[in-house]
């Protein structure tokens, strides 16, 4: 009997780098808990090591010249989580930028965080605000942390704003636009979104960077988020370059 032979993907690092990378990079980093399932572990085992894979990754992409990487740590669903859940991961965010603080400084990282930080606990909003001040001046690479963040609230909170601005006659409504709405989310300094990667197999984006994914290329993938590593990572890149991005337009380049 003829079996296909499975095709294994090896890519070629030197040839992704040669190519156009994506500017921009958002990650919903999935799996942490079937990670740890799979293992006989518990869920927060599991968290602990995505947290040490959300370094190794956004070092990576620094090396690599990507300009920013967005990753969804904490959304405002998650809340719903066991009480005993949510302790863990209000906690281990406080360890994650201690330990991450000198290698942000040497590779010249920004750290930003989105969502309601002042909905987040006392000492958690502290080392945010500490690592948000060490890491301000960096230009290599923004990593960006979305901590209880939720796509629809941002766009409330923007409309929000933008109503405020209207009612106090510093905005007529005609001059509100696609720009305008942009100014107002808690993304506004980063570049466009190019490519979303969401792992451990669901296919949805679970109310992550809605606006902001207009365009954006997605890919995802069944590989749980603790084991996405460089060479899941060229995998995503190899297959943004082999897409062939229109913006409603027509190119047929490729
Ligand atoms: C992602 O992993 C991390 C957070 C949402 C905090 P999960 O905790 O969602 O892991 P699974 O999806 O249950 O495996
Ligand atoms: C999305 O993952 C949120 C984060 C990764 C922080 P979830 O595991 O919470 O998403 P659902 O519940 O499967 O949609
Ligand atoms: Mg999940």
């Amino acid at each position: 009997m003829f079996f296909k032979k499975k095709r294994k993907l090896k890519v070629n690092q030197e040839q992704i780098l040669k190519a156009p990378l994506p500017q921009h990079i958002a990650i919903i980093l999935d799996g942490n808990g079937r990670w740890a399932k799979k293992r006989g572990l518990p869920r927060t085992a599991g968290h602990q090591e995505g947290a040490m894979n959300v370094r190794e990754i956004t070092k990576l992409c620094a090396t690599i010249g990507i300009k920013a990487l967005t990753v969804y740590a904490f959304s405002t669903e998650n809340w719903k989580r066991p009480e005993e859940e949510i302790k863990f991961l209000m906690k281990l965010p406080i360890k994650f930028f201690d330990d991450f603080a000198p290698e942000l400084v040497e590779h010249e990282i920004r750290l930003k965080v989105i969502g309601n930080v002042e909905q987040l606990p006392k000492d958690l909003q502290q080392k945010v605000q500490e690592i948000t001040e060490l890491t301000k001046d960096n230009k290599k690479m923004t990593l960006t942390i979305a901590l209880n963040y939720g796509s629809q609230d941002e766009i409330k909170q923007a409309i929000q704003k933008i109503a405020l601005e209207v009612q106090n006659g510093e905005l007529a409504v005609d001059e509100i636009d696609e720009s305008v709405i942009e100014q107002h989310l808690m993304t506004c300094d980063l570049p466009p979104l190019d490519l979303m990667i969401r792992t451990s197999g669901e296919l949805r984006i679970s109310n992550y960077l809605l606006w902001q994914l207009a365009y954006a290329e997605l890919y995802f993938t069944s590989v749980a988020w603790p084991d996405f590593k460089e060479e899941q990572l060229y995998e995503a890149l190899a297959d943004y370059q082999a897409r062939n991005r229109r913006f409603g337009a027509l190119n047929e380049s490729k």
